[in-house]
C-alpha cells in the first residue's frame, strides 16, 4: 500500500495565469488537509525552452511566492525547487530508457510547443513528459492535481510506472517489494475550470506563452486590468442559459460562466440558477468584481513575499530537504533494482 501522497509543480516559464491558479494552484490549498503535499516549481521543466537566466530565477521565486500566497502552508505541504533535488534528473534518465519513442511522439503537448520547427526544438522538451513521470513517482505520489492539458503526460507516466514495474519484477521482489515498485497515480482534473480559454478565442486555452494584450489574466493584475479584460472578452450576443446543458457550442460562454463558478467555489448550475436569462452587461461586471476580489490579495501577499528573499529561501531550502528526504531511500531502491 502507497502513502497517499499528492504532487504538483509550475513551471517558471512565464507570468502566472488564471488557468494556472484555476487549475491547479487552488486546488492544491484543501489537498494539504487530506494528503501529504509536495509543491514543486519545475524549473528544470522551464528550461526546455530558451529561459533568460535572471527571468528564471525571478519566476522560480514569483511562483513559490504564489504557492504561499494562495493558501499552502510550508508547514503542511513541501515546497521546493526541482533543480535543487537532482534525484529528479537521475530517476528521469533512467525513464528515459524505460519509456518507448513511440510514446513520446504522441504526445501532443510536444507537437504544439515544438511547433512547424521541431527539427530545431530541444531534446528536453521532447524528453519533458518522463521528467515529469520522474518528479511524480520519485515520490511514489498516489495523485496529481493539473488542468485538462496535462491528462495525457499523466498517462504517459502510468505507463512507465507499469512497464518499469513490469520489466524489473524479479528485483523489485528480490529487494524486499512485495507488489508494484511505483504506484498507478491517479489524474486529479475535474470540476470546473480544468481548462481555461483565452478570453480573446475560445478554441484556445490561457497560457504563460500567449503575450497578447488582453486574452489572458496574470496573477499579478491589478483590478482595473482584470476589470477591463473582463469587459473586452469576446462572448456571443445571447443571454446566459438557465442550466449548464445550455452552453453546449457557446466556449467562451462556457469559459466565463466556469471561472465564476471555480472562483466562487459553486457548481455551473448554482452560477446559472443565479444568472440565467440575463445578458453580459450584468455578468461581466459581477464577473470582475469576484475575480478581483479572489485574486488581488493573493497577488499582494505575493508581492510582498518575493521581496523577502531571506524567508523564501529558508522555506525553499527547508523544503528541499524535506523532499531529498523522501527521494534519496527511493532512488537507492532504483538503483538496486536496475543493477547499478
Ligand atoms: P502553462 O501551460 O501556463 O505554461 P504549466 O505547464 O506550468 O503552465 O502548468 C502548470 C499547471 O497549470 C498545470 O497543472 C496545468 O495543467 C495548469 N494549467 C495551465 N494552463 C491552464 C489553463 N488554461 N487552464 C487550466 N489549467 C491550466
Ligand atoms: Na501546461
Amino acid at each position: 500500500a502507497f502513502t497517499p501522497r499528492v504532487f504538483s509543480g509550475i513551471q517558471p516559464s512565464g507570468d502566472l495565469h488564471l488557468g494556472n491558479y484555476l487549475g491547479a494552484i487552488r486546488r492544491f490549498v484543501p489537498l494539504q488537509e487530506t494528503h501529504e503535499t509536495i509543491y514543486c516549481v519545475v524549473d528544470m521543466h522551464a528550461i526546455t525552452v530558451w529561459q533568460e537566466p535572471q527571468d528564471l530565477r525571478r519566476r522560480t521565486y514569483e511562483i513559490a511566492a504564489a504557492y504561499i500566497a494562495a493558501g499552502l502552508d510550508p508547514k503542511k505541504s513541501i515546497i521546493f525547487n526541482q533543480s535543487q533535488v537532482i534525484e529528479h534528473a537521475e530517476l528521469s534518465w533512467i525513464f528515459n530508457c524505460v519509456a518507448r519513442m513511440g510514446w513520446m511522439e504522441r504526445m501532443t503537448q510536444y507537437k504544439d510547443k515544438a511547433g512547424e520547427n521541431a527539427e530545431n526544438a530541444s531534446l528536453g522538451l521532447f524528453a519533458y513528459p518522463s521528467l515529469m513521470a520522474a518528479d511524480i513517482l520519485l515520490y511514489k505520489s498516489t495523485a496529481v492535481p493539473v488542468g485538462e492539458d496535462q491528462r495525457q503526460h499523466l498517462e504517459l507516466t502510468r505507463d512507465i510506472a507499469k512497464k518499469f514495474n513490469h520489466d524489473f519484477k524479479k528485483q523489485i521482489k528480490a529487494n524486499g517489494h512485495k507488489g508494484d515498485f511505483f504506484p498507478i497515480t491517479e489524474t486529479l482534473a475535474t470540476g470546473p475550470a480544468m481548462r481555461v480559454k483565452s478570453l480573446k478565442d475560445g478554441s484556445k486555452k490561457m497560457s504563460k506563452s500567449d503575450a497578447s494584450d488582453l486574452s489572458t489574466i496574470y496573477m499579478l493584475d491589478g483590478a482595473d486590468l482584470i476589470a477591463k479584460k473582463i469587459k473586452r472578452a469576446t462572448t456571443d450576443a445571447d443571454a446566459l442559459p438557465s442550466e449548464a446543458a445550455g452552453l453546449a457550442g457557446r466556449a467562451e460562454a462556457e469559459n466565463l460562466v466556469g471561472i465564476y463558478a471555480a472562483l466562487s467555489n459553486v457548481s455551473v448550475d448554482a452560477v446559472l440558477d443565479e444568472y440565467g436569462g440575463q445578458g453580459w452587461g450584468s455578468f461581466k461586471p459581477a464577473l470582475a468584481e469576484l475575480a478581483v476580489s479572489v485574486l488581488s490579495p493573493i497577488a499582494d501577499e505575493m508581492q510582498r513575499l518575493v521581496a523577502e528573499r531571506e524567508e523564501m529561501d529558508a522555506i525553499l531550502r527547508d523544503g528541499a530537504a524535506r523532499a531529498r528526504a523522501i527521494a534519496q531511500p527511493v532512488m537507492d531502491d532504483v538503483r538496486n533494482i536496475v543493477g547499478f
